[in-house]
């Protein structure tokens, strides 16, 4: 069985990766290298680097000389811009990756007959929500740029199932962590950043009140589902949730009894952390209800679609969840040889 992973060198794609080498599947990875990192594909039983294709799923002769020349079965596309900032400041590519690059898989495994999809979408979908816990059935459409490109995807998903009777199942994560979370980027996922700061003894600083409340998945509890969807038919949307949220300010508590530290965080305007990707440059600016609004967002996702379908449950508490990722988080930066 040939199972192609995209976005493999990342977060989740190297997770996957581990997960389904474990089950003794044969493994194509793609990875364009845009974030990710080499390392993340490199375990203690196994090294992956070598393996790894240098391609963008964007490539139509590439993705299309991939499928044709390995019989693939599978697909995961994990590949994507995740950065909800990052799709705003730059909304063009944003688009391109997130939806042509999708397209381009379908299109390609549907000349080539690939038995299923899994596409990474998000729980960011649910942006103007007002109902909790939130089911899979969106009576608001979002607003900003990234959770659109991926409910766009969605609805490219769909179309393909209904048109040629393929079969997606569209994952929607709620905010994901575990190891391999990128801390070194400039603007690292507020779990790694959180922790980063710890780890080097410096405050943090937390561009709100701290007090909103969002729902989580372990990286491992999300693996399960992303398994156990493998074999359903059709089209498929399924949440990924843990049901419990947690606000910054007790995640933080948690991380700090943790690393037995004690750091009281500083708190700064959300617009400053905008403002580093340029959204107040040009004649119209981000309006700043949209801005409060994303910020100060409450998620909480249902997830008894995938517990009565799929027959899973999440395992991980938040505290065992954050337990395993300060540990490998911790040894990450200490073999890094420099302090970032
Ligand atoms: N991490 C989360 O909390 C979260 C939540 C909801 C959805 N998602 C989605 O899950 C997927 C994986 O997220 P992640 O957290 O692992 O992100 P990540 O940035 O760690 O990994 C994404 C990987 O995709 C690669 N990539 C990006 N553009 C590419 C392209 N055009 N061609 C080939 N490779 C490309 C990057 O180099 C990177 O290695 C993304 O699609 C993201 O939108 C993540």
């Amino acid at each position: 069985m040939n199972i192609l992973i995209t976005g493999a060198a990342g977060f989740i794609g190297s997770h996957m990766t581990y997960r389904l080498w474990k089950k003794g599947y044969h493994l194509i990875l793609v990875d364009n290298f845009s974030y990710g990192h080499i390392e993340n594909l490199v375990f203690d039983d196994h090294d992956f680097s070598e393996e790894v294709i240098r391609m963008d799923i964007r490539d139509k002769e590439g993705i299309n000389y991939l499928m044709q020349n390995n019989k693939i079965d599978y697909i995961y596309n994990f590949a994507g811009i995740a950065a909800l900032p990052e799709c705003q400041a730059e909304p063009v590519e944003a688009i391109d990756v997130n939806v042509n690059g999708l397209v381009n898989i379908l299109e390609n495994a549907r000349i080539y007959g690939v038995k299923k999809i899994i596409q990474a979408s998000t729980n960011a979908i649910y942006e103007n929500e007002k109902r909790f816990p939130t089911d899979e059935n969106i009576s608001e459409l979002p607003t900003l740029i990234y959770p659109n490109t991926k409910y766009m995807a969605e609805r490219f998903a769909e179309s393909y199932c209904n048109t040629y009777g393929m079969s997606v199942s569209c994952l929607r994560f709620s905010n994901v962590y575990g190891p391999h979370v990128d801390c070194l980027r400039k603007q690292p996922p507020f779990v790694a950043y959180m922790i980063r700061e710890l780890y080097y003894d410096r405050t943090p600083v937390f561009f709100s009140n701290g007090e909103q409340k969002r729902d989580y998945i372990y990286v491992d509890d999300l693996i399960n589902l992303a398994l156990a969807v493998l074999d359903s038919t059709g089209f498929d949307v399924v949440n990924v949730s843990g049901n419990e949220c947690y606000s910054v300010n007790e995640m933080y508590q948690i991380a700090q009894e943790i690393m037995k530290k004690s750091i009281p965080a500083s708190y700064a305007k959300d617009n400053q952390y905008w403002e580093k990707y340029g959204l107040y440059r040009g004649k119209y600016t981000i309006k700043q209800e949209i801005l409060n609004h994303e910020i100060n967002k409450y998620s909480l996702c249902d997830n008894s679609y995938a517990k009565n379908k799929y027959k899973w449950r999440p395992c991980v508490t938040m505290r065992e969840g954050l337990k395993k990722m300060i540990e490998a988080q911790s040894v990450f930066l200490s073999q890094l040889g420099k302090k970032i």
